[in-house]
């Protein structure tokens, strides 16, 4: 009976603001270059990557947290926050072995794609070895959006062609850049129209780099709003992000996507099961995502380890049209940075611990996961208010 309330609930179409408020498209005459899509010299190189990010049982490493998360990070296992330390959990990271039978992409923070191990070989290569191919976080973070009801805007389209030119040099074939939406500050037609012009912007300069964009509009778990408001709030996101993607001439067939999946708001006391996540997920991704975007990389948001895999899975219990999968960066390193601890002699512990939660949600990818035999610990949940990256 749940998806006949959903139905009759939310899925009908409802009159969109955002489409009211915008001058006609089809009242314009469409000018040539609108017709075409534009993939420029990298397109063969962009699809054969994105294709690769997106294979069967595979997801995205993310470990791109800037200095100052990973410094949080740190202290919460008692550690200072020095390039030392970083180094060596990031080395801990790329070097776990056989991460790689599940792990297609990692997304490094810059001083990491620049950075060599503890035992002195670049972190690029050594992912490169085992099959992950590096990828690069290239906004530069959230700052007040003025004239917003309190929400935020992404800044770092300066320089933006420069810096991915040179991360293409570097060895980085993919790229990222989030930016957040927030439900309980409104959000604001303005907020929703600058977070997607920005990702598209992004997008279109990613790709002229031969970098494959990962879009990633995270609409923030933050709020007491129910599951109906969050997929009204990510209809409108989507609709608002492809507008400007096709505006932008992205070429659609090169691009990943990183959206939130459709939960209630972390404050809500109503929860929802997997299988309701994932059906309202899947009518947000089906209304709005077309077929030709080869992956959704699912970021885990403040979920549980567990709790990711097993919305994962009930995602994947029929047929997709695109690759749906992760790109967790706590939902896979919670368990592990713990275990870690700073200490080298848990460094294979740690290993151990990252290659349990790799292997789940490459199981969860192949709808295969059933949530047996996992630890406590993977169970709590790691919602922080107004999380930053
Ligand atoms: P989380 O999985 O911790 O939400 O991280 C997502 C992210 O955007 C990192 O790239």
């Amino acid at each position: 009976m749940a998806s006949a309330t959903i139905l009759k609930s939310s899925f009908l179409p409802k009159r969109s603001e955002w489409a009211a408020a915008r001058p006609s498209a089809t009242a314009q005459p469409m000018p040539a270059s609108s017709l075409a899509v534009r993939a420029g010299s990298y397109a063969d190189e962009l699809v054969k990557t994105a294709k690769s990010i997106a294979s069967p049982g595979k997801g995205i490493m993310a470990m791109d947290e800037s200095n100052a998360t990973c410094g949080k990070r740190l202290a919460s296992i008692g550690l200072e926050n020095t390039e030392a330390n970083r180094q060596a959990y990031r080395t801990l990271l790329v070097s776990a072995p056989g991460l790689g039978q599940y792990i297609s992409g990692a997304i490094l923070f810059e001083e990491t794609l620049y950075q060599s191990t503890v035992d002195g070989k670049k972190m690029v290569d050594v992912l490169t070895e085992q099959n992950i191919i590096p990828g690069i976080k290239v906004d530069k973070g959230l700052v007040p959006l003025a004239g917003s009801n309190n929400e935020s805007w992404c800044q770092g389209l300066d320089g933006l062609a420069s810096r991915t030119a040179a991360y293409y040099q570097q060895g980085a074939r993919f790229a990222k850049w989030r930016t957040v939406v927030s439900i309980p500050n409104g959000p604001s037609a303005l907020a929703v129209k600058e977070a997607a012009w920005g990702l598209a912007r992004y997008a279109a300069i990613s790709q002229e780099s031969g970098l494959v964009p990962i879009v990633e509009p995270e609409i923030l778990l933050d709020g007491e709003h129910g599951i109906d408001r969050t997929f009204e709030v990510a209809l409108k996101v989507w609709a608002e992000v492809f507008f400007y993607l096709a505006e932008n001439n992205v070429f659609f067939e090169g691009i990943l996507l990183k959206p939130s999946m459709v939960t209630p708001g972390a404050e809500c006391k109503e929860r929802a099961t997997p299988e309701k996540v994932a059906e309202y997920t899947l009518n947000l991704l089906k209304r709005r995502i077309p077929p030709s975007v080869p992956g959704i990389m699912f970021l885990s948001g403040g979920q549980s380890e567990v709790e990711a895999t097993l919305n994962l899975n009930a995602m994947n219990q029929s047929p997709n049209p695109w690759h749906v999968s992760f790109s967790y960066a706590r939902a896979l390193q919670n368990t592990c940075l713990k275990t870690w601890g700073g200490r080298p002699e848990n460094v294979k512990a740690a290993q151990d611990a990252l290659l349990t939660r790799a292997k789940a949600n490459s199981i969860a990818q192949l709808g295969k996961y059933t949530g047996e035999g996992e630890s406590e610990e993977s169970k709590e949940g790691m919602f922080v208010k107004n999380y930053s990256y």
